[in-house]
């Protein structure tokens, strides 16, 4: 039990708020989200609307910059993006240690990390808003290159460089797909998947990756170390790894029989550490817009890829029995934004470790708005409090005699 006079004493009150269920930890005008009645909009613009007339860069814009561009502004921030997206070939040397065969995300962080070794410019805390710029344009100019890479890597195949004349998803496809000297034609069909994927995953606010990215730039660290924190708490299974756990457990109810009441008991046994991946949100206690969106894309997708996912029928099964199951209605656990994004990504050709980059190089422009917006208001550093419930007063016993 916690002795509240002692706490008193020893640093005043403090809110004691485990997994920030009900602190707000900054004021933002970037993404609001009403989890209630499954309302997502950035920037005021409704993500239904955005998903459907947008481009991705578009949406980086407005994330980042607080408004739509102008044609003139979209065209430059273009070709400042496209300028970038060669990466330092000195990065090849250390990615090159890394064996093909280690997870995405973890080389992801590294190389991210890494560019901040490359552009020390971006360690001033104090960069001119130009000079800002140009770290933010050089981060999303060289992260889909750096995801391509690691995907050539997996495969053991030659990088592909970014062509002047393919826009930022055809050349993210182009280098991941293509061959060297041999372009991939991609349906419209693909691309256009990608561009509502991506734009779905542009921003939430402050979830676990969102307040990493925030909580580490507040000390000043610069872009690149401050994002690649954000990749690493992006990772786990709770959060952005979900849509990699999703198509593993879809798969083993599939190899398993396909009887989704097995795997929904299992969630419900407490005494099961299993959980129902890509289901339950720390916000959304109605419906995940996104994931409505992203269940109709995976129909459509598949369909006009001729693509025939066995999994897509146990998803839509198991999501039907959820529904209908009173521990699922009574705890309001819904689809969330990963449940059904795997089965399009595996449909356009990506493996399942590569699913929570792909979250990533969509999550990117919301990370990087949220940091500028943390340091344009000159927030303090974050440093949340605890209460100690330790030992205190104890004698230093010396080693011969513990
Ligand atoms: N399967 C079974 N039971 C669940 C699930 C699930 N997926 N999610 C929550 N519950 C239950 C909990 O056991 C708890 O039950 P109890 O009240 O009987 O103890 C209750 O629902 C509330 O769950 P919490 O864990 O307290 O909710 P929290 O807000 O902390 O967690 C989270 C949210 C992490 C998303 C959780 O729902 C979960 O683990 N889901 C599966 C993983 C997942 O899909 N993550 C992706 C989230 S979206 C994103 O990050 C992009």
């Amino acid at each position: 039990a916690i002795d509240i006079s002692k706490l008193r004493d020893q640093s005043g009150y403090i809110t004691l708020d485990p997994g920030f269920k009900n602190t707000g930890a900054t004021k933002s005008a970037i993404t609001f989200l009403d989890g209630e009645k499954g309302v997502l909009k950035y920037r005021g613009y409704k993500i239904e609307e955005l998903a459907e007339k947008s481009t991705f860069l578009e949406v980086a814009y407005l994330l980042i910059y607080g408004e739509l561009p102008t044609q003139a502004v979209l065209e430059k921030f273009r070709s400042d993006i496209k300028a970038q997206m060669l990466v330092h070939e000195d990065m090849k040397n250390f990615f090159a240690g890394f064996p093909s065969k280690s997870h995405p995300m973890g080389q992801l962080s590294c190389l991210v990390g890494a560019l901040s070794a490359f552009y020390p410019e971006s360690l001033n805390p104090n960069q001119t808003e130009e000079e800002e710029y140009q770290t933010i344009v050089n981060l999303i100019g060289k992260m889909p290159t750096i995801v391509s890479w690691i995907q050539k890597k997996s495969l053991g195949h030659p990088v592909v460089y970014p062509k002047k004349d393919l826009g930022y998803i055809d050349n993210f496809m182009n280098m991941i797909f293509g061959e060297v000297n041999c372009d991939k034609i991609f349906d419209d069909a693909v691309l256009d998947a990608m561009r509502v994927l991506l734009i779905l995953h542009a921003d939430h606010e402050q979830n676990c990756s969102t307040s990493t990215v925030r909580i580490v730039g507040s000390s000043n660290a610069n872009l690149y170390a401050s994002i690649s924190a954000g990749i690493n708490a992006l990772w786990g299974p709770l959060h952005g790894g979900a849509n990699q756990a999703v198509i593993e457990m879809l798969e083993d109810i599939k190899n398993d029989g396909g009887d989704v009441q097995k795997y929904l008991d299992k969630a419900k046994d407490k005494n099961d550490p299993f959980r129902l991946m890509g289901f339950g949100h720390r916000v959304y206690k109605n419906f995940d817009p996104r994931a409505k969106i992203i269940k109709k894309a995976a129909d459509e997708v598949l369909e006009k890829l001729g693509v025939k996912d066995p999994v897509l029928d146990i998803a839509k099964g198991l999501e039907k029995a959820a529904l209908e199951d009173q521990y699922f209605i009574d705890r309001k656990l819904y689809p969330n934004v990963d449940f059904y994004s795997g089965i399009i990504y595996r449909a356009l050709g990506f493996n399942s470790e590569m699913f929570t980059v792909l979250f990533a190089l969509g999550r990117l422009p919301g990370w990087i708005g949220q940091w500028k917006e943390m340091r344009d208001n000159k927030e303090p550093i974050g440093r949340p409090r605890q209460v100690y419930i330790g030992e205190t007063d104890r004698e230093y016993v010396d080693l011969k005699n513990r």
